[in-house]
């Protein structure tokens, strides 16, 4: 596929079949993540994966865990965990993508965006490889629980979201943009 179709196409898919997606897939859509900008070449991003079983065992976690039913309060919480709930068993493989925090404000800000844009290529190299994607911020996925679960430190590393993988099961139409020129300023 190319860059320009990959683009285009690329949507956020919240209907997956449940069929597996295998670990060397999902490797290979990592080492094309980390050809992200990078300024200093820090190479902030960092990735937790997660297979099924992963998924399971996170999912069961989630329902032990009453603290992360209660961001951001108990009412948005529960229901934002039942969503959740309802969506992961039918994933593929899910990566938890975080930066490493940095102690300067302006370090920290672009390396924010290195690993943002380290998910976009990843977002983009998926839809080429046929998977749909999905970017959560579900805020029980970025409970410091829940990344501690995952092996990561929430004092050191920043959660910039869950990255949701699988067969679509339904790929929905593309939700209209702005006309482009609308957002352009020419100096
Ligand atoms: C940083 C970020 C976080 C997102 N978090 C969520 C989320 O928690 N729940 C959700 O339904 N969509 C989430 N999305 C996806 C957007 O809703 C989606 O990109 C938007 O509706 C446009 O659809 P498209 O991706 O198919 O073009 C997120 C997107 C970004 C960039």
């Amino acid at each position: 596929m190319d860059t320009v179709t990959a683009i285009r196409s690329r949507r956020t898919i919240k209907d997956f079949t449940g069929a597996p997606v295998a670990r060397e897939r999902v490797e290979r859509l990592l080492e094309l993540a980390a050809w992200a900008p990078t300024h200093r070449l820090t190479q902030p991003w960092r990735f937790a994966c997660l297979d099924q079983g992963g998924i399971r065992r996170l999912h069961d976690f989630l329902k032990a865990t009453p603290e992360i039913a209660a961001v951001p309060d108990p009412a948005k919480g529960a229901a934002k965990l039942a969503k959740l709930g309802d969506r992961l068993p039918g994933l593929g493989a899910m990566i938890v993508v975080t930066w490493v925090r940095a102690a300067d404000a302006a370090v920290d800000l672009e390396d924010h965006a290195a690993a943002a844009a380290a998910v976009q290529n990843l977002l983009l190299a998926a839809t080429a490889d046929g998977l749909g994607t999905f970017w959560s911020t579900n805020p029980a996925l970025g409970h410091p629980l829940t990344l501690r679960f995952c092996g990561v430190d929430p004092a050191r590393e920043g959660f910039l979201g869950a990255i949701f993988l699988g067969e679509a099961a339904e790929t929905p139409s593309a939700p209209p943009r702005v006309p482009h020129s609308e957002r352009v300023r020419w100096v």
